[in-house]
């Protein structure tokens, strides 16, 4: 882009003319018509001048003392590119003038004619340059616009881009609020499922032990009871001391087994069974105890045909031990209802009640071994933890949802093995 001090540059005038009184006369002329007049007497000074500041116009003799005027112009160019240089110079040097003219001189004028031909040649070339300065000053002016106006559009793009990006953030950043906050839930949860499964494997462990025992004292207290029986026939008394002894080693034998099938980590046979089957078993094992109870037995499994790997007689139990449980939760009006809901690959059982329900402290403690709310009424607390168990060996889940005063249901999810 052409600065302030480039126009000032058009105006700045060389005179280049060896003899005192033409030097002189050109000077005040040029001076007169508006143009910063630098007069010299030889191609030296000229070129001295030149290497100082840039002219916009030279006017020169060919006949120099120290250089030839064509000498002098192309060493000029070399210094100041874009000069334009006006032949001053006297009648006679017409060949000096032909070659001035191929070293693209912007005009020829000879000396001592008229001074306006001179006057109006300086002033063709200054017009000549202004024009150049104008046209390189709207070239200018229009690359700016153009620069500024691309700008704009990038600028403008930019904010598009943002505003768009701001937005999408945004969306993200809820979406990633909420995916925390279920990672969080799924990640208590299993906390807590691992938390239970530990307890119940560690006091699997210990019932266990104890189990295995007692089981074999209790053999013998049998064995021994029993001939001690058999001694005995004719005190009536005796015989039924020792019955009553027996009565309870019996019960107290299936307490052991009970604790050993709960503690058991013996993995049973399993076969692909169909698990609607084996929940309908289940409900004619309970009939008979639901219609004592008053309780209403309702099926509603469905024609649901998912199958399972399984053990059946294990899957029974857990089965039983719900139902049973539910009847034993229910008061007056009675209804535990049996559903089955397909969940992809797993299917789940839904045993559902409308009895006492549980609090959410119970719920927690609900899967202890010999945590019941039924001691001596036949509650030994070993059905539910009996029943994880199994569901868990069987790569499944067991799950309670209460609520006090309202009811209980309890589901069992399992892994299909396929559908029909
Ligand atoms: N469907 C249910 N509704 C209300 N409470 C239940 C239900 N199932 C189980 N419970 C509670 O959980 C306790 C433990 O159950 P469980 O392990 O089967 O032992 P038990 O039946 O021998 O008491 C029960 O004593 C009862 O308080
Ligand atoms: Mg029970």
């Amino acid at each position: 882009m052409l600065q302030p001090t480039e126009r000032d540059r058009l105006y700045r005038l060389l005179i280049v003319e060896d003899e005192r009184g033409q030097r002189r006369t050109l000077s005040a002329i040029l001076a007169e018509e508006g143009f910063e007049v630098t007069a010299c007497g030889t191609a030296g000074e000229a070129l001295r001048q030149l290497e100082q500041q840039a002219f916009g116009l030279a006017v020169i003799d060919l006949r120099l003392p120290d250089l030839t005027g064509t000498q002098l112009i192309e060493k000029m160019r070399l210094l100041n590119p874009d000069i334009l240089v006006i032949v001053h110079t006297a009648y006679g040097s017409l060949d000096s003038a032909k070659l001035a003219m191929n070293l693209r001189a912007f005009a020829y004028v000879e000396k001592g004619g008229d001074p306006e031909e001179l006057i109006r040649q300086v002033h063709a070339a200054s017009h000549w340059h202004l024009e150049r300065y104008a046209a390189d000053l709207e070239a200018a002016v229009e690359a700016r616009t153009r620069a500024l106006h691309e700008a704009n559009l990038t600028l403008q793009q930019e904010v598009g881009e943002r505003r768009r990006a701001e937005r999408e953030l945004a969306l993200h950043r809820d979406h990633l609020e909420e995916i925390i906050a279920q990672r969080t839930r799924a990640l208590e949860e299993s906390q807590e499922r691992l938390r239970r499964a530990d307890r119940l494997a560690s006091l699997g462990t210990l019932a266990a032990g104890i189990a295995h025992e007692i089981n074999n004292p209790l053999g013998t207290i049998m064995l021994a009871a029993d001939s001690a029986r058999a001694s005995v026939e004719n005190s009536e008394f005796v015989v039924e001391m020792l019955d009553s002894i027996k009565r309870d080693v019996e019960r107290c034998g299936s307490i052991v087994r009970s604790v050993l099938q709960f503690a058991t980590d013996q993995p049973a046979d399993r076969w692909p069974v169909a698990l609607n089957g084996i929940v309908r078993h289940s409900l004619d094992f309970t009939r008979e105890h639901a219609r004592e109870q008053d309780v209403e037995l309702i099926d509603e499994l469905g024609e649901g045909r998912a199958m399972v790997t399984a053990n059946p007689n294990q899957l029974e139990q857990v089965f039983i031990n719900l139902i049973s449980n539910a009847v034993h939760a229910c008061d007056e009006a009675g209804r535990v209802t049996l559903v089955s809901q397909d969940a992809g690959d797993r299917v789940r059982i839904l045993v559902r009640d409308n009895g006492r329900g549980m609090e959410d402290a119970a719920i927690k403690q609900a899967f202890d071994p010999f945590y019941t709310t039924r001691l001596g009424r036949g509650g030994t607390g070993l059905g539910l933890s009996t029943c994880h168990g199994i569901v868990t060996n069987h790569g499944g889940e067991i799950e309670i949802v209460s609520e006090l005063g309202r009811g209980s249901t309890v589901s069992v999810e399992l892994p299909k093995t396929s559908t029909e």
